[in-house]
């Protein structure tokens, strides 16, 4: 029937929709103090934009069909591609580095599970033009003041970070031989969430030695920059490919987010496209999924549109982030706002309660009346419901003195203003 919607698909009614405006309205107030402009592209794109790029987990959870006119589309997943895309076909007009943020709602046929729906919104904050480490820092602080402005502190999220190129050139060094690389970051990627033997059968049918398959589950237990340190010590040219992650990580504590970051080779992420420095958020009591993700995709926009600029971003979703707000009794009331709500005493007093109801709201007050005749008492009631912090009498006798009785709901003490004052928009004594 028509009472539900489809499975994984959510019904913002209005205190859904104040949380995610409350979501929105920090994403968007953490953009703009860096800097970041907001940008859209098409729900709808070609499918090949992500078969191409995105990597097989998210190509196998695509909302795809045929369009009228034979082309292959699909919704949008994520938002990368398409940024890739804009990006590329305006590079050259464009002063870099670019900063950029989007807020799509994103579509994934996704297994139901907790924190995972078919459809959810993603700030996307991505920074294009700078392949340095200051960017990797910049977009990773933003996703922490993000965390920081929703009232979440260093006992409520963390940052676990890692770098492809690191983990990669130590796992050539470990024997992993180039062809089985993907295979081993899977592996990494699983790591605390499937049983070694499993993970490492898998790595020897991938033609790793059972050695290197050890070497390779040793280096996803790597937490913390001195362990990093020690690893990397150990290995040919090691400490010159780790530069760019300590880099990341001290301009981090120079900003005084420090506390919130982790080094853990075991953070790999799905999509195909990443590089470089890759990090997720986690609630820190490991309950929910996790809140964010991103990284440097340095080769993408080369292989989408010709021009070869870096980039580094995250996506951060609005469900996690909304049940750990919940979770943390972060969630903001659903305040009334109705500053005033105009109570006609008879029918006679209609009239003057639509002029001042609209005279009122010319000048930004939030106004609500009765829409037909009632007692004053049912009114009295409608307004308390609805939050309203004044209540206007106007009856006979306010319409004679032309002034109201404005009774302050919050107080219940009373006051008389004059028409002409709240033909100026004021309530108050
Ligand atoms: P992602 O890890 O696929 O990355 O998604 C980022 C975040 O979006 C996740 O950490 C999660 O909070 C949220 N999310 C993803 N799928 C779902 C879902 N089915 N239901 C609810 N929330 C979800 C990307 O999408 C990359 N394109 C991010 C990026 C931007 N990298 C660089 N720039």
């Amino acid at each position: 029937m028509h009472g539900q919607g489809l499975p994984g698909f959510r019904d913002f009614y209005p205190e859904e929709t104040a949380l995610r405006n409350h979501i929105f309205g920090v994403w968007r107030s953490v953009a703009a103090r860096y800097g970041f402009v907001e940008y859209d592209g098409p729900p709808l794109e070609a499918l090949e934009l992500y078969t191409e790029k995105s990597g097989d987990e998210i190509v196998a959870q695509l909302y795809t069909f045929e369009d009228k006119g034979g082309r292959q589309v699909a919704l949008r997943p994520e938002m990368t591609p398409s940024l890739a895309r804009m990006v590329a076909a305006r590079a050259r007009g464009m002063k870099k580095p670019i900063r950029w943020f989007s807020i799509p709602q994103l579509f994934r046929y996704e297994r139901q599970q907790r924190g995972r729906l078919r459809e959810h919104y993603q700030l996307n904050m991505d920074l294009i033009g700078e392949p340095g480490p200051l960017a990797d820092a910049e977009i990773i602080g933003a996703s922490i003041d993000v965390m920081r402005g929703l009232g979440l502190g260093v006992g409520d999220v963390r940052v676990r970070i890692s770098d492809r190129r690191v983990v990669s050139h130590l796992l050539r060094r470990a024997g992993v031989p180039d062809t089985a690389l993907p295979d081993a970051l899977v592996a990494l990627d699983k790591i605390d969430r499937e049983p070694h033997d499993r993970l490492r059968a898998r790595l020897t049918t991938s033609g790793v030695s059972t050695e290197a398959a050890n070497r390779t589950l040793e280096l996803g237990a790597v937490r913390g920059a001195d362990a990093l340190r020690d690893t990397l010590r150990g290995v040919p040219d090691g400490e010159e490919t780790g530069e760019g992650l300590f880099a990341c990580v001290d301009a981090l504590g120079a900003m005084g987010l420090g506390d919130f970051v982790d080094i853990d080779l075991s953070i790999v992420r799905g999509l195909a496209y990443y590089t470089g420095i890759v990090f997720e958020l986690f609630d820190a009591r490991g309950t929910f999924r996790a809140i964010c993700g991103g990284g440097r995709y340095d080769g993408l926009l080369e292989r989408l549109g010709g021009v070869d600029l870096p980039g580094t971003g995250f996506g951060m979703g609005d469900v996690v982030l909304g049940e750990l707000l919940r979770d943390r009794d972060l969630v903001p009331t659903l305040a009334g706002n109705i500053d005033a709500f105009l109570i006609a005493v008879s029918a006679d007093d209609m009239p003057t309660v639509l002029e001042l109801a609209h005279v009122l709201r010319e000048h930004g007050r939030d106004v609500e009346f009765a829409l037909k005749e009632q007692a004053v008492g049912k009114q009295l009631k409608l307004a308390a419901a609805r939050g309203a912090r004044h209540a206007v009498i106007v009856g006979p006798d306010e319409r004679a003195a032309e002034e109201g009785l404005v009774r302050n709901l919050e107080t219940g003490s009373e006051h008389r203003v004059t028409f002409a004052r709240m033909h100026n928009g004021r309530l108050e004594a």
